[in-house]
């Protein structure tokens, strides 16, 4: 699998160093406050299961899976749930976990849907952002890296479901597309 990664951009020190940097903020920001954390499935999923283990406070966290309509690369905005929150969000400290940020056209959604549902606040953040992606105006809380608008790969973000298991985060070699 290592071998289909043209580049390394975030490396496993790197982002695990940046994990216990925002955990350790978020440590302070959400003490006494019993935060809900929300991951959005599937591509939140390592990021989130590190950063939950560096917030020194009580938390309690739930999944959402939403699926926006487009193709492998690009969000068409219209946003689907596919898995609903099991928990209310009315009067609660939210903090939404993300792997990347780039139209910001899913958490533009989220957010409002959030809002809508009566949530006391709402909080970002995302292991990486894509500002040159933008499509509306929204911006994450804490960010960890702001990337080149380049497709990524690795701790949770994946090419039509793989490497999501790389502990890091890359570029793959273009053959990898050309040859599916
Ligand atoms: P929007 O555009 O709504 O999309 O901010 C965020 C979602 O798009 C996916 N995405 C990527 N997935 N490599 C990926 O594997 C990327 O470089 C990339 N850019 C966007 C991702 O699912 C994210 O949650
Ligand atoms: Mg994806």
């Amino acid at each position: 699998m290592r071998d289909d990664i043209q580049e390394v951009l975030v490396s496993e020190e790197e982002v695990q160093n940046k994990v216990a940097e925002l955990g350790a903020e978020l440590t302070e920001e959400y003490e006494g406050r019993f935060p809900l954390v929300i991951g959005v499935l599937k591509g939140c999923l390592p990021f989130m299961g590190d950063l939950i283990q560096k917030m020194d406070t009580h938390l309690e966290f739930d999944m959402m899976d939403v699926s926006s309509y487009g193709h492998a690369f690009v969000s068409s905005g219209e946003v689907k749930i596919e898995k609903d929150l099991n928990t209310s969000v009315e009067g609660r400290d939210v903090l939404i976990v993300e792997d990347i940020i780039d139209s910001g056209l899913t958490l533009k959604y989220l957010v409002n849907l959030l809002e809508y549902r009566k949530a006391n606040s709402v909080r970002i953040v995302t292991l990486l952002d894509k500002p040159e992606g933008r499509s509306v105006d929204i911006a994450a809380d804490k960010a960890g890296f702001i990337i080149p608008d380049k497709f990524v790969v690795g701790y949770g973000l994946d090419y039509i479901e793989k490497y999501r298991n790389l502990p890091y985060i890359g570029v793959l070699k273009p053959e990898i597309y050309q040859s599916e």
